[in-house]
Parts: structure tokens; sequence; C-alpha cells
């Protein structure tokens, strides 16, 4: 079915073909050829729907290229090696099994599509095929495992950097991990650990980045919480050169954690965050927490400081901007 719809655009490039004709050329219904439409979508085609005049094929998914990526990297650990496959339920998965397989710090795990993207707290990430970054890196940090939000920090703060200097755009961070542009979100960053009493075994860092993802690519239900890079700067993005870029500014900002601990992230993250110095309301295990956003300190936990002047550390939670 679905290869009769896609050559049915084919055979009329640039056209708008209504959701009747497609149906009856089919012999199924419009709600049927609608379903037929969003899984195209998922697949990475760009499709546009106009009332009145049907449905028009702009785009085609695209394929990363990965001899790119490997001919543009400057990194000396983060990326070298690379696990690429074009389709995978969830790249953490996948790391997770490469850890237990004896995989070396660095290693990434790169897909073009998940069909089960994980975001925080048990969310699904949509993560439709070409028109992301949809990578999983593999850490084994000598930390405390108390510590490890502060490599979601860190993460952020070499996403924003990336963006901000690669491509002029503006990114705010959320606390403790939300990449926001005029309120909505273009990447996200999950933090899967294995630790045995306090040592951390090991550390696989999701990253999600929104790169070529048109209006036509959300669903509605995410129309006003999520954008893309492409949305923002009006071109298309180069996923692979971002990548690439991603990587070499995570490397320096993991080697910067590594030599001189926590203390230069918290400011560079400071530096980018939209949450300090804002009233803020927190979901968190400890409960809802309201006041101002006053800092994050030395482990990470968000600092919220209520009326009566009296302060609590969040270590997790979802900020609400009041
Ligand atoms: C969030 O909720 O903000 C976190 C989203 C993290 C998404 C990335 S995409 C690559 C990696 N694989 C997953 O299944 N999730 C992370």
């Amino acid at each position: 079915m679905i290869e009769h719809i896609l050559a049915t655009f084919a055979s009329r490039p640039n056209e708008y073909i209504s959701g009747g004709e497609l149906g009856e050329r089919l012999g199924c219904s419009r709600t049927a050829i609608w379903k037929h439409i969003e899984t195209l979508r998922q697949q990475g085609y760009t499709i546009e729907a106009v009332t009145n005049k049907g449905y028009r094929l702009l785009e085609r998914p695209e394929v990363m290229d990965i001899e790119k990526i490997k001919a543009s990297l400057r990194t000396k650990v983060m990326g070298r090696s690379i696990i690429y496959e074009p389709e995978l339920d969830s790249t953490q998965n996948l790391a997770h099994v490469q850890v237990h397989q004896g995989a070396v710090e660095g290693t990434v795990i790169l897909t073009d599509e998940q069909t089960e993207g994980r975001g925080t707290r048990g969310k699904s990430w949509h993560s439709p095929r070409g028109k992301g970054i949809w990578c999983s890196i593999i850490l084994k940090p000598s930390i405390p495992a108390q510590f490890i939000s502060q490599l979601t920090l860190l993460s952020a703060v070499a996403l924003c950097r990336t963006i901000s200097q690669k491509l002029g755009i503006h990114i705010g961070v959320k606390w403790p991990n939300d990449l926001l542009a005029d309120g909505k979100k273009v990447s996200g960053i999950l933090l899967e650990s294995s630790s045995e009493d306090d040592r951390l075994n090991y550390v696989i860092a999701g990253v999600g980045i929104s790169a070529n993802l048109t209006l036509e690519d959300f669903p509605a239900s995410l129309h006003d919480k999520a954008t893309s890079l492409r949305l923002l700067c009006g071109e298309r993005i180069d996923r692979e050169q971002l990548f690439c870029e991603f990587l070499l500014e995570f490397e320096k900002l993991y080697e910067l954690f590594t030599e001189s601990g926590f203390a230069p992230i918290r400011s560079l993250w400071e530096a980018q965050s939209i949450t300090i110095n804002r009233p803020v309301t927190v979901q968190s295990a400890q409960g809802q927490i309201s006041g101002d956003a006053v800092g994050i300190d030395e482990s990470g936990a968000l600092l919220v400081k209520d009326d009566g002047g009296a302060v609590t550390r969040v270590f997790s939670g979802d900020v609400l901007f009041q």
C-alpha cells in the first residue's frame, strides 16, 4: 500500500493529490490513507497536507553519510569508534549491549531512525528517519554515581555551545537538560548508567537533536512544544558536520571535567541557563516546590529559594516557569 502511494507521488511530481483520489486508486478509505501518510512521515518523507488540495511529497529521507563523518571528525576519543545502523529501536539499547561486549569509552551509536526513542521520565522521543541526530555516547568516568547528573549538564552545555557557535541560534537550557529556542524544545539528553555501590561502571549519554524536521514531521501534539534547527534557521542542516562539531565540543568539555571537576562546567551551564533568576515550580520526587531558581550547586542540583528565604536542593524534576 505504502509503495503504491509513493509510486503515485513519483508519477506526479510536485502535484497535490487528494486523500479521496488516493483512496479510490488504492481501494481504501481517506482515514486509511491518512494513516499511511503518517507512517511515511515517520519514515522520513516530508509530505505537505493542504485542505481542499490534498497531499504533496516534498522530500525523501536522507541517509547519514558515515564516510563523511569519519573524514571530518577531529576528536581523539569521542566517536573514534562509531556504530551506525539505519534503524534502531533506541540507540540507548544498542549502547548497553555494546558496553557489555567491551566497547571502549567514546564509542558512539548513531542511527537515522528510532522506532522506540526514549525521553526522560518514561516519555517517548520522536525520531523520524533521516531528520535528526539520534546518538548515544559510551562514557566511563571516574566519578561517584551520585554526580552523574553533572554529565547531563555537561552534555547540555556542549550542545548549546555547538549550536550557538556553528549556526548562530541562541539556545537556552532549562534545568536540567531541556534545550529550548523560542520556548520550544529542539534537543534532549537522556543519561542512563550502571553502578555498583557508589562506583559507576558506565554512563550512556543519549543525545537527540531535531535537526531537519519540518512542521509536517512533528505530530500535531508537539507543534507548540517542539521545533527543529532547520525551522529556526530557515535552512537545511548539514547533520554530519553538526554531529562532528558536537563531538569535538563534547570531548573538550569532558576533558575539562576530568581534569578540573565540575566547577568550570557549572559556570558554563549557568551562562546558557534560562532557569536561573526566574520564579519556578518544580515537580520532583520530593514533591512540588515553588520559589526563585537561584543557581545550581557543586553536585548539579537546582537551588530553589522560597518566599521565606529557605533554599531547597532539587536533584531531579520538571521545571515549570511561573
Ligand atoms: C528528553 O526527554 O529530553 C531526552 C531525549 C533523549 C533522546 C535521545 S535520541 C538518542 C538517544 N536514544 C534514545 O532512545 N533517547 C536518546
